[in-house]
């Protein structure tokens, strides 16, 4: 029996509503694999916790994190604090701070969900994008000179390091060998002739290890059309930080709805823990209704079990998510049903108990 110590953050909106169900599934297959158990501390970091403290975490907030062996994380960000401050003081700080420089995003069409590209079938939208998650455009390196002056000026520059770009490139090399071995890299050096450029020659120094593996450079604009035109010609995707952001929210929209979506901001030498976080955020205009979609939330408990070693476990939950899509009776209102949070998180368990029959 192996033990677990996992950090809850809820967060914001209704990341505090799909969080403990998630939590649900996760108790759930601890129970049915009896393989594993998991012990869970909540964290109350977030936007609520700002306005009574003013700071998003804890001082030593990260320290904390660093104890246990991964992060479930609901959504930060809510219209009562700035995004930026909501961003930069939780989870960019976590992804940095613990070396998370993978964000691992899946592209799955499942069963009985409509996508919103006309003719395109299960089987038809399968591919992951790794998005570099710790620098690029979101290093933070910048300012803003001359404040209020027609002289003002802002700039923001992207960092890209040679260590920074060749891990998650590596990583997602590796990532192509073991699915269908084709590696598509979202470029735009054309324009950005610096930054780019660079990313381009480690892409193609990184690639000689990996002769198996057929290597696609793609300028990013393209590539957005591709994602509707040509799913299916994608297995790997491997981007910058802000290509990888723009390009995961129309992946999750093909495959037809946010609320599926799943992530995880991956350390892969597991120095440090990795968290796994819904890609839907907050969402406030669905706040209380209790209709928010827990599959995102359920799904990164999955991916969370298989990183940490519960491989059987994950594999019980996915099967759950997918035959409860295929069936089509409990789906909340963006898959088209009529069905609550809980009903679609309590289908899930039944099916998980009913499997294990
Ligand atoms: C995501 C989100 C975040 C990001 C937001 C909440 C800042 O869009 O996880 O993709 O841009 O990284
Ligand atoms: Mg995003």
């Amino acid at each position: 029996m192996k033990d677990y110590t996992i950090a809850v953050i809820p967060g914001d909106g209704i990341g505090e509503e799909v969080a403990p169900e998630g939590v649900k599934v996760l108790n759930a297959a601890a129970d049915i694999t009896g393989a594993f158990r998991l012990q869970y501390e909540d964290l109350p970091y977030g936007c609520n916790y700002y306005l009574k403290t003013g700071k998003m975490m804890a001082d030593d907030g990260l320290k904390i994190l660093k104890s246990f062996d991964a992060i479930y994380f609901g959504a930060v960000g809510f219209p009562t604090v700035p995004d930026h401050i909501s961003l930069r003081g939780l989870r960019l700080p976590i992804c940095q701070g613990l070396e998370q420089y993978v964000c691992y995003r899946p592209s799955l069409l499942l069963p009985g969900v409509k996508t919103p590209l006309a003719g395109k079938k299960v089987g038809e939208i399968d591919f992951v994008v790794i998005r570099e998650n710790t620098e690029g455009e979101y290093a933070g390196a910048g300012g803003r000179s001359h404040r209020g002056l027609p002289i003002e000026v802002a700039v923001e520059t992207s960092v890209f390091t040679r260590v920074g770009v060749e891990r998650v490139v590596r990583y997602a090399f590796n990532l192509a060998r073991a699915r269908r071995k084709k590696l598509v890299s979202a470029t735009k050096s054309n324009a950005q002739q610096h930054s780019l450029t660079f990313w381009d020659e480690i892409v193609e120094a990184v690639g000689k290890e990996f002769s198996d593996v057929q290597i696609e450079r793609v300028l990013i604009d393209a590539l957005a059309a591709r994602f509707v035109l040509r799913p299916e010609s994608l297995d790997v995707v491997v981007a910058s930080n802000l290509f990888g952001d723009i390009l995961t929210d129309l992946g999750a929209a093909i495959c037809g709805s946010m609320g599926i979506a799943p992530s995880g901001n991956i350390n892969p030498e597991r120095a440090y823990p990795s968290m796994f976080e819904p890609l839907h955020g907050s969402a406030p205009d669905i706040v209380g209704k209790g209709i928010a979609n827990p599959i995102a939330m359920i799904w990164c408990g999955a991916m969370m079990l298989d990183f940490i070693g519960q491989k059987p476990a994950a594999q019980m939950i996915e099967r759950a998510i997918t035959a409860v899509t295929r069936a089509g009776r409990v789906l909340t209102p963006d898959l088209g049903g009529t069905a609550k949070t809980m009903e679609v998180t309590n289908a899930i368990i039944a099916e998980m108990r009913a499997s294990a029959k």
